[in-house]
């Protein structure tokens, strides 16, 4: 290839959906042997741009060129065939294939009759993922694993495809921090081989740390492309949502003074919940007007014992006090019924992709009040409400939900508890996704649900989310609870030297 040809030029694309521009004039260039992070705002287009690289979208205005040449892709097939992968933003692992199939989709090696050789393929898929670092059966079903290890098999697909450009979409964030670390040592291991990257991310330092270059997406326009040695964290947040905004980043990082409110209300206990294999002998309180956050590493057992507390998964033992009555979390309605709500960290469980944003807001109140009530002109009245304090791009309660961007979408989970509120509210992952300004919008929501007096359940593995939220933080390692950090000065270093 000649020295001055990037290996891939897109210029001039424009891309809209149904009428809503998506992309305006985009040009970008990707080189050869480079890790190039992209950054944006919820809706900047960042996804929208990868899908027409990687042949999703295959109707769109401009220019590609591959190491000079004009293509144009007509399907995700021809885009793989030119040596280009992807990892979506939400996972598309087939739950039902085992773990190895999963990692060599497409690419199974045969034996002499022409029949996929089960025992090589096991084998290369056990090599591959232990390069992740991941020790996990490859015989296993993929959709038995957790969400992060489900995540990190993707990644594995496509990172040992051989694919020349390797996009990855939002690829860590179900990841613990060891495991990024791990992805980002093989991520400089295969941009070193020759490979080039693509990596979006919301979360700032990891863009630092592991691009070269990085280019900054702003309402449908690329805003700036630079190396990443001549720029910082303000730097970017200024050309992604405007100056002024640097605090908003910052009061993740930092120091964080912790006050719990020891004399309020206590309006769920839990005590003793087990359940063998994800938590055991976990007891807690919950007060009227707290927000609790629960931290641990990816399998520590915080996302299941939130769903056990909205009676999801059963308990062996243990018990649960609501307004210090005992409440048998049975089931998800039980748990509702007892004033408990809860958004899960997968968005997919809970919303309906193909119906309005209105029905999805207003799911929860169909559950509460008779249907005969609820008129579609009230919902929409209700909806929009929402759509605009909490700030829900594009603003339009009829558009279908899966339209919307990522961290819409989780804007719209939310809503969805907005107008009857419960007791005690469980969030799972909530800022999973979000740009820094949604982030904060997510903050400003939970405080006044808080000031409403519910008691507020965080549980993440991300150790800026329990920061940014919590008033008291419990840390679970390996199914129990480590340590309790209240009414004192707290860290990210502290908290990951605890987990
Ligand atoms: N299939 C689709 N149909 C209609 N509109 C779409 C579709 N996909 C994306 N859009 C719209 O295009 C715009 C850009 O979305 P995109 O998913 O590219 O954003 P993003 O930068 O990846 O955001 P996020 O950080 O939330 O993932 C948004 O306004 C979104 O609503
Ligand atoms: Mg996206």
């Amino acid at each position: 290839m000649e020295p001055n040809i990037p290996l891939l030029e897109l210029v001039g694309i424009r891309k809209s959906f149904g009428g809503v521009a998506a992309l305006t004039d985009v040009d970008f260039t990707l080189n050869a042997g480079e890790i190039h992070g992209l950054v944006g705002e919820n809706g900047a287009g960042k996804s929208t741009l990868m899908k027409i690289i990687a042949g999703v979208h295959a109707e769109y205005q401009g220019t590609m060129r591959l190491a000079g040449k004009p293509v144009r892709f007509r399907s995700a097939r021809d885009a793989k065939a030119a040596g280009i992968g992807m990892v979506h933003q939400e996972l598309s692992i087939v739950r039902d294939l085992s773990v190895a199939e999963n990692v060599l989709l497409g690419v199974q090696p045969l034996n002499r009759f022409g029949l996929v050789d089960y025992p090589k393929m096991t084998r290369i898929a056990g090599e591959q993922l232990q390069r992740l670092g991941i020790d996990v059966d490859p015989r296993l079903p993929a959709g038995a694993l957790p969400l992060g290890l489900q995540q990190l098999i993707e990644i594995a697909r496509v990172l040992f495809s051989g694919a020349r450009i390797i996009i990855l979409d939002e690829p860590t964030s179900a990841l613990s921090p060891p495991e990024v670390e791990r992805l980002f040592d093989l991520l400089r291991r295969v941009r070193d081989e020759g490979h080039s990257l693509v990596f979006i991310s919301h979360f700032l330092d990891d863009i630092l740390r592991v691009s070269d270059t990085i280019t900054i997406f702003r309402n449908g326009r690329r805003i700036e492309t630079a190396p990443v040695r001549r720029i910082d964290k303000r730097w970017i947040i200024e050309r992604m949502i405007g100056a002024g905004h640097e605090e908003l980043e910052e009061s993740y990082t930092g120091e964080i003074q912790l006050h719990s409110r020891p004399d309020a209300k206590v309006v769920m206990t839990a005590e003793g919940l087990t359940r063998p294999g994800m938590f055991e002998d976990v007891s807690l309180d919950v007060r009227a007007g707290e927000v609790l956050g629960i931290y641990g590493f990816m399998g520590s057992g915080q996302l299941e014992l939130a769903r056990a507390l909205f009676g999801k998964l059963g308990l062996a033992r243990g018990r649960v006090l609501l307004d210090g009555r005992e409440t048998h979390l049975v089931n998800t309605a039980a748990a509702r019924r007892a004033g408990i709500a809860f958004v899960p960290e997968s968005r997919r469980d809970m919303l309906f992709h193909m119906e309005p944003v209105f029905k999805n807001v207003s799911i929860s109140i169909l559950d509460r009040i008779s249907r005969l009530w609820v008129r579609p002109n009230a919902e929409r009245t209700i909806a929009n409400k929402h759509v605009m304090s909490l700030q829900i791009r594009p603003p339009l309660v009829d558009r279908p939900l899966g339209t919307l961007s990522g961290g819409n979408q989780q804007k719209v989970a939310l809503a969805k508890w907005l107008t009857f509120l419960p007791r005690v509210l469980l969030l799972s992952e909530p800022t999973r996704g979000m740009d820094v300004g949604a982030k904060d919008d997510v903050l400003k929501i939970v405080k006044s649900l808080r000031a409403e007096g519910i008691g507020v359940v965080v549980v993440s593995t991300e150790p800026e989310t329990v920061l940014s939220l919590a008033d008291r933080i419990l840390v679970m390692k390996r199914g129990r609870i480590a340590r309790e950090f209240a009414d004192e000065v707290v860290s990210k270093d502290r908290l990951l030297a605890a987990a």
